[in-house]
Parts: structure tokens; sequence; C-alpha cells
């Protein structure tokens, strides 16, 4: 490829909710700094971070935005959703309050979002499988019902964060 080709670019924005301490900053960072963070802070407004994702052959670029799951630590909610194209849904699988409260939070997504947005619901920590109380098969039938792709991950280990991601930014694109 010659220097003056125009290389094509794509630049999406992707949102990432749940609970409080499901996770999702660690998940951010797990994907999009290989770092994790055993003793991280609440997230207060609002953080964002762009990772570049090579989808057939196509730098594809995801702006992807992280907030506070603390009611008084978020930010301006409508700002928060306006332009998103992805949301990662996020759960803890050994918290059970967490995934009963997917629904208000896809009931918010909802309501803000302005396009179709594709959707992954995310139960996070499968590593810890000695006390889980989500099972799986919660987790997959949820997501089958409301439309939404599913997939447990640990951003302890790793497990199925990239798959996450790259799924939704797919979908996308
Ligand atoms: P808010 O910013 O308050 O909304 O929380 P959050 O959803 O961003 O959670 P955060 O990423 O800060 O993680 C909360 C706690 O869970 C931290 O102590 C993390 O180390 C831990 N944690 C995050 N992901 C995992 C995981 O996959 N497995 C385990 N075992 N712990 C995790
Ligand atoms: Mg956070």
């Amino acid at each position: 490829m010659s220097d003056d080709e125009t290389v094509e670019e794509y630049l999406f924005k992707i949102v990432i909710i749940g609970d409080s301490a499901v996770g999702k900053s660690n998940l951010l960072s797990r994907f999009a700094r290989n770092e994790f963070n055993a003793h991280s802070k609440a997230t207060i407004g609002v953080e964002f971070q762009t990772q570049s994702v090579e989808i057939d052959g196509k730098e594809v670029k995801a702006q992807i935005w992280d907030t506070a799951g603390q009611e008084r630590f978020r930010a301006v909610t409508s700002a928060y959703y306006r332009g998103a194209f992805g949301a990662l849904l996020v759960y803890d699988i050994s918290r059970r309050a967490t995934f009963d409260n997917v629904a208000r939070w896809l009931d918010e997504l909802n309501s803000h979002s302005d396009t179709t947005v594709a959707k992954m619901l995310v139960g996070n920590k499968c590593d810890l499988e000695n006390t889980r109380e989500v099972s799986l098969d919660e987790g997959k039938s949820l997501a089958e019902s409301e439309g939404l792709f599913f997939i447990e991950t640990s951003a302890l280990d790793s497990t199925n964060v990239g798959t996450a991601f790259e799924i939704v930014i797919r979908e996308i694109y």
C-alpha cells in the first residue's frame, strides 16, 4: 500500500453499563491495556478508551465508555448513551442482585438510545465458580428472551474479554 493511499477507518462508540463492582472498569482495562486491578476504586463520572481492532483486514476503532454503576457517581445519562452503537450489559455471576438489575439497565439503555444498538449481556467473574449464584443457563435464557448476545467473562483471568468486545464491534461494523 502506498503512503498516500487513503486508509479507511471506522470509529464506533460502545458503552459499558451494569451495577457497581461487577467489573466494568476491569473489563475495559483488560481489553484496552491487558491490565487488571484487584483493588480498583469505584468509577466517578465517565472514562473512555479508544481501542483498535482489525476486522476483515480493516482497522476498526472502538471508543469504549465506562461509567459509574452507583447512581450518585454517574454523569449525565443522556450524554453517556448518545451516539452509542454497541453496549455491554454486565452483571457479576457471584451476585444475583446484579443479574436481577439487568432489566433496569436494559430499560435505561433502550429509552436513551437513538439508533439500533448491538447489545451483549456479559456475566463477568466466571473465575468465581465456587461462589456462583447465577447459572450459565439463566444468563443464556435472559439474553435469548431479550434479543441480546451472551457471554461469560473473567477480567481477572482474561477469559472471553476480547471476544465480548469483538462480537459487538463486528456486529456494528
Ligand atoms: P463501578 O465503577 O463502581 O461501577 O464498578 P465496576 O463495575 O467498574 O467494577 P470494577 O471493575 O472496579 O471491579 C470491582 C471489583 O471486582 C474489583 O475489586 C475488581 O478487582 C473485581 N473484579 C473485576 N472483574 C473481576 C473478575 O473477572 N473476577 C474477579 N474475581 N474479580 C473481578
Ligand atoms: Mg468502574
